[in-house]
């Protein structure tokens, strides 16, 4: 079943190399991205952790909306090697960037708030009680926004390599750390949502 241990190694060689090729057709990459995209311009954040970051999906986003402090953190150092090919120039010259391995569950580099945190494709692959750690340390380091993808469902099914989470249980541990959800966009009819929230 569903595991942040199998989640945190599996994401090497050929899953590494392919992974953009293999997402960028697919419907639901193309809602993300422009979901996320249109949350994060309504904002314009100064800073930015993105977990996981993976190849670096975000970075030219972050590049145009001039970011100027950009953490990206990952697992596997395949990815992360990938995402630092993406790095735009202008984002070089005028943004601190910072890209490392390390894990959701406790962000150890970041020693101030951040303005915005953003946690794509991550939470579905996880199980209840990592969802639940990894959830509490975005809370804890994210200043005053956060844009996460989930897949919900009326209980918590860990599968082969998917969960949906129980969105009761979501909503009433994002309430508990005084955080609101500013806004949900159902991708697809299968549980996934782009969830907004907000302090
Ligand atoms: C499906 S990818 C999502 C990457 C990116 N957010 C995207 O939307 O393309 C999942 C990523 O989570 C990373 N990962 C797995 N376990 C992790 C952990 N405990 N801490 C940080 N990253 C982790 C994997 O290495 C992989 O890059």
């Amino acid at each position: 079943l569903v595991s942040i241990r199998q989640t945190s190694t599996k994401y090497r060689g050929r899953k590494a190399e392919t992974y953009d090729a293999m997402r960028q057709k697919q419907v639901r990459w193309k809602i993300e991205n422009e979901t996320v995209e249109r949350m994060l311009r309504e904002i314009r954040p100064h800073s930015v952790l993105d977990c996981p970051i993976g190849t670096g999906r975000f970075l030219r986003l972050y590049a145009d909306l001039s970011v100027r402090e950009v953490i990206g953190v990952d697992s596997s150092d395949e990815m992360l090697r990938l995402a630092r090919r993406k790095v735009p120039r202008s984002m070089k010259q005028h943004a601190k960037v910072r890209l490392e391995v390390g894990d959701a569950r406790k962000h150890d580099c970041v020693d101030q708030r951040v303005h915005c945190v953003v946690c794509v494709r991550f939470l579905d692959l996880i199980e209840e009680e990592a969802m639940h750690a990894v959830m509490q340390e975005m809370m804890r380091v994210a200043d005053k926004l956060i844009v996460l993808t989930i897949r919900f469902g009326p209980k918590y099914v860990p599968k082969s390599n998917t969960a949906t989470h129980d969105s009761k249980k979501f909503l009433s541990l994002v309430r508990h750390s005084k955080w609101i959800v500013v806004e949900r966009v159902p991708v697809l009819n299968a549980g996934w949502e782009i969830v907004r929230l907000g302090r």
